[in-house]
């Protein structure tokens, strides 16, 4: 398997939050090149229990690869969302005859810099590729059967939720008008159509115009934003007496999930925010990362209680 990197986002402020010693449970909901995996791995080891998943079997295939290095920790990997993190929490629990209470959750939202350079997989605008764009490949529906499928009204609003894409009506109306005689098959298929509907001179000079549209489909594929509020909180329950919870979140209508669940969860006596405003990187990471510059962290402490 070919060395390919993501340099893992806002470790030191994220470390910082966790409360990770040798033996603690370490929970990482979206493990990717299992980048901040391998670093919570190193502070819980001796002894302590590594808990990942990726609904993704080719990234999962390499985090484990990568978490051969981990040492003497207990790694548990599963193919799955992390929607049923709690689930496989209690699973493990069982198998292994002991109580499971994480003392950190990640949930580091959306792609890996793995998928977005690999044209294969059809995330991408800058390189051609099949319009997949899943996640998980062993289900779900790809982008070009999504778009090919949809109406005008419902390709505009995906755009509009997940890509506050202003230009939505008029690139859904060229989608629907181009697949009557020539159904979307590849990325550069997509790409066309939003060049087409966006008159050059109405273009943000900042982005590429097709990123917004790029970054909706890919939303609505795989369901990202779907009851991702009531999946947070689901995860916070998780949390043992003292430990955190943190999620990344690269966009608003990921981070309006985020922050509703966390406030929702802080209502709660036993859990407190650990910042009331998310906190971003540094310029410094920001500049030598544009993958982070758009990171929003967010974290959640259980002060005390039951885990149920
Ligand atoms: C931003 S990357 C994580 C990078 C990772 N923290 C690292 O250091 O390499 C997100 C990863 O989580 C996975 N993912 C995204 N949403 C998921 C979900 N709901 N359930 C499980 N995995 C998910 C993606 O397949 C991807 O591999």
């Amino acid at each position: 398997m070919t060395e390919l990197r993501h340099e893992p986002v806002m470790m030191d402020e994220l470390m910082a939050v966790f409360p990770l010693e040798a033996g603690a449970v370490a929970v990482d909901g979206t493990l990717g090149m299992a980048g901040h995996s391998l670093e919570m791995c190193r502070r819980i080891a001796p002894g302590g229990v590594l808990i990942g998943f990726d609904w993704d079997s080719c990234m999962l295939d390499r985090a484990a690869a990568r978490l051969e290095e981990s040492g003497d920790v207990e790694v548990r990997l599963h193919h799955s969302d992390f929607r049923a993190l709690p689930i496989f929490l209690k699973q493990d629990a069982e198998e292994m005859g002991r109580e499971l209470n994480a003392d950190a959750i990640l949930l580091d939202l959306g792609v890996s810099s793995i998928h977005l350079d690999d044209p294969e997989r059809g995330f991408s605008f800058m390189s051609e590729g099949p319009l997949d764009m899943r996640m998980d490949r062993s289900k779900g529906e790809p982008a070009a059967a999504l778009l090919n499928r949809a109406s005008a009204g419902e390709i505009e609003q995906i755009l509009w939720d997940h890509g506050d894409e202003r230009w939505a009506k008029k690139i859904a109306h060229v989608i629907v008008e181009r697949r009557k005689s020539q159904p979307l098959r590849k990325t550069s298929d997509l790409t066309d159509c939003v060049l087409a509907a966006i008159p050059a001179k109405m273009r943000d000079k900042r982005i590429h115009p097709a990123t917004r549209t790029f970054q909706a489909v890919r939303i609505a594929v795989n369901g990202e934003i779907d009851e991702l509020q009531a999946a947070i909180e689901d995860a916070g329950r998780c949390l043992a007496p003292g430990g955190v919870m943190a999620v990344l979140a690269y966009h608003s209508g990921e981070d309006r999930q985020v922050k509703r669940a966390m406030r929702s969860l802080a209502k709660e006596s036993e859990f407190e925010e650990v910042n009331r405003k998310p906190v971003g990187p540094t310029e410094e990471e920001a500049r030598r990362n544009p993958r982070s510059r758009s990171a929003k962290m967010r974290s959640l402490r259980r002060v005390k209680g039951d885990q149920g």
